[in-house]
């Protein structure tokens, strides 16, 4: 038989194949289960050795040519088709879009970068620690120990207690123990602030039971209550955008400070676009028509925090302080009803979230900075 007389016939009638479908006929035809170059395959089991030395190259050769050629012919005839369709079919690019509904940052997480932002200038990290913490962490190391009052004014959420075990755990109450982790774990000197949900059973217009705070904490040798109001007073400038803040300081009780200060801020009360007064922080609360508004919690490190904390007293001090990041959202951005950040309200998220595009986040947000 002449295998090359045959190949060469198959060949050019994939060759001359008019489409896809005339193709696959082909295919069948040659090397279907029927096909006739299987058939000749299948001669090859009852040859004598000799015989299949001579004829096996040929038949397997002519199955080579002809499966090569049908897929040559394949990429041709798609090839063409496409070309065809891309020359008929035309994407009509002045039809709407269909909107595409867009996420947005939350005021809380878009506070807390701002606060990242502005205490990474002052040379402040962040830290963090657990929001399960356990009484010894949240209290004792902060100078209240188990029979303190202040212990009872923390509504604190305790887990069930654990027979034999030490510590009692509960949610953390406020921020201030990543104060006692931080230095327990890197020492002294340090400059950090932590943001973070703490939670107290507690629930009204001006009370969720979560919220969040940021600490800050400085220890390092020679700090003064200076230092406090400077870093204070830059960061709250910074943070609400105007150089007339006011701050007064107020001598207070924290067990985890001495000497303790409370920190107000001056504002006045104006009438917004809605009709209703907003309280607009800036300028003394001495001066006419303005008045002194409780903003946050500080003080000078006790020492004896410092000494649970591992560390010599004689040697590092330093200042800390507390305040809600929730409170410094609704006082920048004007919302009034603290129970709204945490209602899920798409609507409201809509009207006061900001936008992954235009607002810059250290924390790396889509608009962060290189
Ligand atoms: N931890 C206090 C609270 O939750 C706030 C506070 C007050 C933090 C004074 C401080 C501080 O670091 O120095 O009420």
């Amino acid at each position: 038989m002449n295998y090359d007389q045959l190949g060469h016939e198959a060949v050019a009638r994939i060759a001359a194949a008019g489409d896809l479908d005339a193709l696959e006929s082909l295919r069948v035809e040659f090397l279907g289960k029927q096909g006739s170059v299987s058939a000749l395959l299948k001669t090859l089991g009852g040859l004598t050795p000799e015989e299949r030395k001579e004829t096996g190259p040929k038949i397997h050769g002519l199955r080579e040519s002809v499966s090569d050629a049908l897929a040559a012919r394949k990429a041709d005839l798609e090839a063409a088709e496409m070309e065809a369709r891309l020359a008929t079919e035309t994407i009509d690019l002045t039809l709407p879009a269909p909107d595409t509904p867009k996420g947005s940052i939350h005021p809380v997480s878009q506070v807390m970068d701002e606060l990242a932002e502005i205490f990474a200038d002052l040379g402040f990290a962040v830290a963090t620690g657990p929001e399960i913490e356990d009484d010894w962490h949240n209290f004792t190391a902060l100078n209240m120990p188990e029979s303190h009052p202040a212990r009872a004014m923390h509504d604190t959420f305790y887990f069930p207690e654990q027979a034999g075990a030490e510590k009692r755990m509960l949610l953390r109450t406020h921020t201030s123990p990543v104060q006692v982790r931080t230095m327990l774990e890197r020492g002294a000197p340090l400059r950090i602030i932590a943001p973070g949900r703490v939670y107290r059973s507690d629930s009204d217009a001006t009370h969720t039971p979560m919220f969040h705070q940021v600490e800050g904490l400085v220890i390092d040798r020679d700090i003064h209550l200076g230092h406090l109001k400077w870093t204070l007073e830059t960061f709250l400038k910074a943070f609400f955008e105007r150089d007339d803040i006011v701050l007064r300081l107020r001598p207070s009780y924290f067990p985890f400070t001495e000497p303790s200060v409370e920190v107000d801020v001056g504002f006045a009360l104006e009438t917004g676009p809605d009709g209703k007064a907003r309280r607009v922080l800036g300028g003394s609360g001495d001066a006419p028509g303005h008045a002194w508004m409780e903003l946050l919690g500080s003080g000078m490190v006790n020492a004896r925090v410092i000494e649970f904390a591992g560390l010599d007293p004689s040697e590092w001090q330093g200042f800390a302080f507390g305040v809600g990041v929730d409170r410094l959202a609704m006082l920048k951005y004007g919302m009034d009803d603290l129970r709204a950040f945490f209602d899920g309200d798409v609507r409201w998220l809509r009207h006061y979230g900001f936008s992954a595009f235009d607002q810059p986040t250290l924390s790396g947000g889509v608009g962060a900075r290189p």
